[in-house]
C-alpha cells in the first residue's frame, strides 16, 4: 500500500534521493510494464539529471508482449536503455545482468582510457512503490533481505552490496511518489495496486477494468470472465451485476468488483498494458552520458 505524499514528503524524498545519485555511475529506474508511463515519477528527468539511465519495465510477465516490445523501442534512446523483465525470474536476472554489462560497457573504456584501473560500477535503484524494486534488487544480488516498504526518500545507513567485479549495488532503492495528473492514471495506478486501497472505490475501479478490457481486449471479456459475446458490451455496470451473480455472489457488487481487481493484478484476467504505446506523444529520449 501507498503512504500518503504530501508536498513536504515529495520535497524531501526528491532531495534524499538527488543526494544519492551523485554517488552511483548508474541509475535502475524501475517502472511497472503495465504502465510504463503512469508508472513512472513525473519529475524523474529532473532527478537523474544526465546520469545514465537504466529503465526496468518490471511485472513484464503480467503485460502484454507486444506492448512491452513497442515500448522499450519507445523508451530506449541514444544513451538511455530499457529492458522488460520479471524481477521474480531468475532467468530474467541472468539476461539484464548482461544487458547491463554491456550497457556499461562505454563507462569502462572511458575509465580505462583514463587509466582507472577496474572497479565496479554503482548502481542504485529508484521507483514510485510497489513496482518491484525490493524484489529487482534481492533477486539481482541473490540475497534475502527484508521488505523495504514504502517510506519516501532514501532509507539512512544504507550499504553497496557487491554484486560480482562489476557492480556494486545499494542496498535500498529510492522511493519516489507516482503521477497523480489525471483520473485515468489514478485509476490505471489503482488497478495495478500502487494506491492505497482506501482512496478509491472497488467498483470505480472494476468498471474502469471492465472498460479498459472491452475497448483493448475484448476477447478476455468472453475467455477469461466467461460472458458470451452478448453480454460483453457496455453499459459495464450491467455487465459487473452479470459477473457478480455467476459468482454467486448475489448482489454484492463490491466482492465481484474486489475479486476482478485481484484477479486483474494476479495476472488472471489475461496479460495486458494499461498505457498504450501508441496514445503516449511523449518523447522520452533524454539525453543522458554514459
Ligand atoms: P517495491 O519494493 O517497489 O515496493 O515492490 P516489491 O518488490 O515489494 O514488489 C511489490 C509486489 O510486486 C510484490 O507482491 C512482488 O512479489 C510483486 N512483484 C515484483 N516483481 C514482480 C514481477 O516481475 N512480476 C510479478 N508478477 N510480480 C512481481 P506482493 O503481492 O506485495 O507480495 P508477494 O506476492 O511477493 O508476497
Amino acid at each position: 500500500a501507498l503512504i500518503q505524499w504530501y508536498p513536504g514528503h515529495m520535497a524531501k524524498a526528491k532531495r534524499e534521493v538527488q543526494e544519492q545519485i551523485k554517488k552511483v555511475d548508474v541509475v535502475v529506474e524501475v517502472r511497472d510494464a503495465r504502465l510504463p508511463d503512469s508508472s513512472k515519477n513525473p519529475m524523474i528527468d529532473a532527478i537523474i539529471g544526465d546520469k545514465a539511465r537504466f529503465i526496468v519495465l518490471n511485472k513484464a510477465d503480467l503485460a502484454d508482449p507486444r506492448q512491452s516490445q513497442a515500448w522499450v523501442e519507445k523508451l530506449t534512446g541514444s544513451q538511455v536503455q530499457a529492458y522488460a523483465l520479471d524481477a521474480k525470474n531468475p532467468r530474467d536476472i541472468k539476461k539484464v545482468r548482461k544487458v547491463l554489462t554491456d550497457f556499461t560497457q562505454p563507462l569502462r573504456q572511458k575509465w580505462a582510457d583514463k587509466g582507472v584501473k577496474h572497479k565496479p560500477i554503482r548502481l542504485m535503484v529508484v521507483g514510485i512503490p510497489n513496482v518491484g524494486k525490493s524484489t529487482f534488487i534481492n533477486q539481482f544480488t541473490g540475497k534475502k533481505r527484508a521488505d523495504v516498504g514504502n517510506k519516501p526518500g532514501v532509507t539512512k545507513g544504507q550499504q553497496w552490496l557487491k554484486i560480482d567485479d562489476d557492480f556494486e549495488l545499494l542496498d535500498t532503492p529510492g522511493i519516489l511518489w507516482p503521477k497523480f495528473e489525471d483520473q485515468d492514471r489514478a485509476q490505471a495506478l489503482a488497478l495495478s495496486g500502487a494506491i492505497k486501497d482506501t482512496h478509491y472505490y472497488d467498483d470505480d475501479i472494476a468498471l474502469f477494468a471492465l472498460e479498459f478490457m472491452g475497448r483493448y481486449y475484448p476477447d478476455y471479456l468472453v475467455d477469461k470472465l466467461a460472458l458470451t459475446p452478448d453480454e460483453a458490451h457496455p453499459p459495464y455496470a450491467e455487465v459487473l451485476m452479470i459477473i457478480t451473480a455467476r459468482q454467486g455472489f448475489k448482489d454484492d457488487y463490491e466482492r465481484a468488483a474486489n475479486k476482478l481487481i485481484l484477479d486483474f493484478r494476479a495476472g488472471r484476467l489475461g496479460r495486458m498494458t494499461l498505457d498504450r504505446v501508441e496514445d503516449c506523444y511523449e518523447v522520452s529520449d533524454v539525453q543522458v552520458g554514459v
